[in-house]
């Protein structure tokens, strides 16, 4: 059933309660998702997004119940992501000549998934349509927000931006707006989403934000394509998308390790003890990253000043949870992040040298040589666990 957002606006999209993963099994949605399909009824009646492709079926029954299918007079495809072009094909089989309004990366993307030679409307920043009762619908290119076809259009007169995936959380919830949800899971959402899916794009965002902001559009609702939709202070969000471009860090320490025989997690957890006796204030967290979901200790690194990674060598290497962590970390151009490395040995002992390498390659600053430890700590090496997490701390 649709569900009132603003006027003449309704949400008709899907709440998804039983996602755990998203991007096939690459980000952990604990909280599941929604896909935010958006029904304008003015004098026009436009479609603005559908959902992924396993509910196609159920949204344009739907769909169906609400409207005539025949009335929609436009679509519009904020982005060609499956999750929310999925019901595409299931839709234009009842009304194929409708036109689609996208840009034209989005006419690649859509034609590349789903073979179909559909109308097209290519758009471009600025460009907009009338639709009816003094309202207009203005296209904003969101290019590399995160793919090259994304694009959001600002509703006129009813002042309502829809953001598509900016500004979204993976977040099931039935009550559609952010001043009904809980706050601290909704903020913790939208930051791992950042963190993990934007974080990339930081420099594009920065200048994306600005060219926003200098519009001076008023906006009173900020309708994204996954989870609650802001509408309550819903700048609030903007602000902290500039807070989180920008070189983010808080004062968090995060350890992020895997083990053998518990070496090296001994170490991680006499680095801990040493940062916290050299500074109080710091937060410190530590991961067994084999023990862990990536995403959520990814988000962890995002909002950390220093980064310390443990490995034992194996094989002359690193362990294989370690080596997907620091590629994953790589892979998100985290910024303004200083890094350690740690970890026992028994025989060659490379996994120090390899991990600072692959920190210098993400991009972080590394801290000193770090800390390698031949067999099992004993109580010097201990000792010298806290001490190596106290030059962290001063660092
Ligand atoms: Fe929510 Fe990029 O799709």
């Amino acid at each position: 059933m649709k569900k009132l957002i603003k006027n003449n606006v309704f949400w008709v999209g899907k709440t998804d309660w039983e996602l755990r993963k998203f991007h096939g099994d690459e980000y952990s949605t604990h909280r599941g998702s929604t896909y935010n399909s958006y029904l304008i009824q003015e004098e026009k009646t436009v479609l603005i997004d559908t959902v992924w492709m396993p509910y196609a079926k159920e949204f344009v029954e739907n769909l169906a119940k609400e409207i005539d299918l025949n009335k929609i007079d436009y679509i519009i495809a904020n982005h060609g992501e499956v999750d929310h072009s999925g019901a595409l094909p299931e839709l234009m089989k009842h009304i194929p000549n409708t036109p689609i309004y996208c840009t034209s990366n989005a006419v690649k993307s859509l034609k590349g998934q789903y073979h179909q030679d559909w109308n097209f409307r290519v758009v471009k920043t600025g460009d907009k349509i009338d639709i009816g009762n003094g309202k207009e619908l203005i296209f904003v290119e969101m290019t590399m927000l995160h793919w090259p076809d994304s694009m959001a259009v600002y509703m006129t007169g009813d002042n309502i931006l829809f953001s598509n995936d900016a500004f979204g959380q993976h977040y099931a919830t039935e009550n559609l707006f952010n001043d009904l949800v809980d706050h601290c899971e909704l903020m913790q959402e939208a930051i791992k989403y950042f963190a993990n899916i934007l974080a990339p794009y930081t420099p594009i965002l920065r200048k994306k934000l600005d060219e926003i902001i200098a519009l001076n559009l008023t906006i009173d609702i900020i309708a994204t394509s996954h989870g609650a939709i802001w509408r309550d202070d819903p700048l609030q969000i903007v602000k902290k998308y500039v807070e989180w471009a920008n070189d983010y860090q808080e004062n968090q320490i995060t350890i992020v390790y895997d083990t053998m025989w518990n070496g090296t997690k001994e170490l991680a957890h006499r680095i801990a003890e040493g940062i916290r006796s050299e500074a109080q204030e710091v937060v410190v967290k530590v991961y067994n990253i084999a023990k862990s979901d990536i995403n959520d200790v990814l988000t962890e690194a995002f909002k950390s000043k220093t980064v310390v990674v443990g490995s034992p060598t194996v094989g002359n290497d690193i362990l294989h949870t370690v080596a997907a962590f620091m590629q994953y970390t790589k892979s998100k151009k985290l910024k303004n992040k200083k890094a350690a490395a740690f970890g026992c040995y028994g025989w060659s002992g490379e996994s120090v040298k390899i991990l600072n390498k692959q920190m210098q390659d993400a991009g972080f600053e590394i801290i000193g040589e770090g800390l390698r430890n031949l067999w099992n700590p004993d109580e010097n090496a201990k000792k010298a666990a806290i001490e190596f997490g106290k030059t962290i701390a001063k660092a």
